[in-house]
């Protein structure tokens, strides 16, 4: 599938590596290097984690998911296989809208559902990777002859129109767990531009990771192959990729711990010594020994921590549906 092809929703580019190799970091994306600039000269370095999605970061994701530490994806896979087969007949799901949409492979399960029930007429899977989306699509558009399939290329946070046309009902999934990926308040701002858009008879179905024992969950973040450190290490790669910058991977290690009060994993890049980063556009970005770069957060819920996102969101929750071991859940939500 060709780039024109592809429905720009959003005006933020994304920081796709194969997408823009020709014009690299003469014409650096304005709002990555606004967010750049803003979070390397905060008092506490922050970088957004939507940075690490290029082709290899999300190549680098995928590995993650597949990761023995990493309970997150299965569990949910395992939560979809069980359910959406009685879930979506009982909806009635015509559309699917996926939020973050990856490699799509969850998609699967629910398009699948949707075919058996004889109401699988449009996906549209939305995501901040360019090249990964393409060939999802490709993939899919083989896999599923009859199902039409509008990606779009959009940064989710910067917000999103309801897909013209769009068949009702429909199910607007954010899964994986990537709401928390977001502050509170921006969860709640993303939850209300879906809820925005949905009619009385739409969903959203959401996953999210539960509270649970802090190691079980430090151990996914830290896990024994060292893909999750390169992951986050990729970040620097993308920064240096876009605009130019001389950031080197190897002076910063890979920090990940649970944060109790927050409930949440925050992940860092530390740098192992003092040093100096060249950013064009920027400058130079001062480094101290162990002074860190909060690169991810990754909330962590429960049912009444989502129905507090829910509530200020104008959503409720319809289903909660956690997984027998209470590790993972999927909460079905419906306008309030
Ligand atoms: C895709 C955002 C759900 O927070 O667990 C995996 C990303 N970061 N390992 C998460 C991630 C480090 C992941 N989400």
């Amino acid at each position: 599938m060709s780039e024109s092809s592809i429905n720009r929703w959003s005006r933020a580019g994304s920081p796709d590596r194969n997408e823009v190799a020709s014009r690299a970091y003469k014409h650096p994306n304005p709002r990555m290097l606004f967010e750049v600039a803003a979070g390397l000269s905060a008092p506490r370095k922050e970088l957004p984690p939507k940075y690490f999605y290029d082709h290899r970061g999300s190549e680098l994701f995928e590995e993650i998911t597949r990761l023995p530490e990493y309970y997150q994806t299965r569990t949910e896979r395992a939560i979809l296989e069980a359910w959406m087969p009685e879930l979506i007949p009982e909806l009635g799901t015509r559309a699917l809208v996926e939020l973050g949409a990856g490699s799509a492979e969850k998609s699967r399960i629910i398009i699948t559902a949707m075919r058996a029930a004889g109401t699988a007429d449009l996906y549209v899977p939305i995501d901040v990777s360019a090249s990964f989306l393409d060939q999802t699509a490709a993939q899919l558009r083989r896999d599923y002859p009859g199902l039409t399939i509008e990606p779009a290329v959009a940064d989710i946070a910067e917000g999103f129109e309801r897909p013209r046309g769009l068949p009702h009902p429909a199910m607007y999934a954010f899964l994986g767990g990537t709401i928390g990926n977001f502050y509170p308040p921006a969860a709640i701002r993303l939850l209300s531009r879906v809820r925005a858009a949905m009619t009385s008879e739409d969903r959203l179905l959401l996953g999210v990771d539960l509270r649970k024992d802090a190691g079980r969950i430090e151990r996914a973040y830290n896990d024994s192959q060292g893909v999750t450190a390169a992951f986050n290490r990729n970040m620097l790669l993308v920064v240096n990729h876009e605009l130019g910058a001389n950031f080197d991977a190897a002076a910063f290690e890979h920090r990940a711990f649970y944060e109790p009060i927050n409930h949440r994993i925050e992940m860092h890049l530390v740098s192992t010594f003092e040093h100096e980063v060249r950013i064009p556009g920027i400058g130079l970005v001062p480094f101290a020994a162990g002074e860190s770069i909060l690169t991810e957060i990754s909330c962590k819920h429960d049912r009444d921590s989502v129905a507090e996102l829910f509530e200020s969101a104008g959503l409720h929750i319809q289903i909660w549906r956690p997984d027998p071991q209470g590790l993972f859940a999927l909460v079905v939500g419906a306008v309030a």
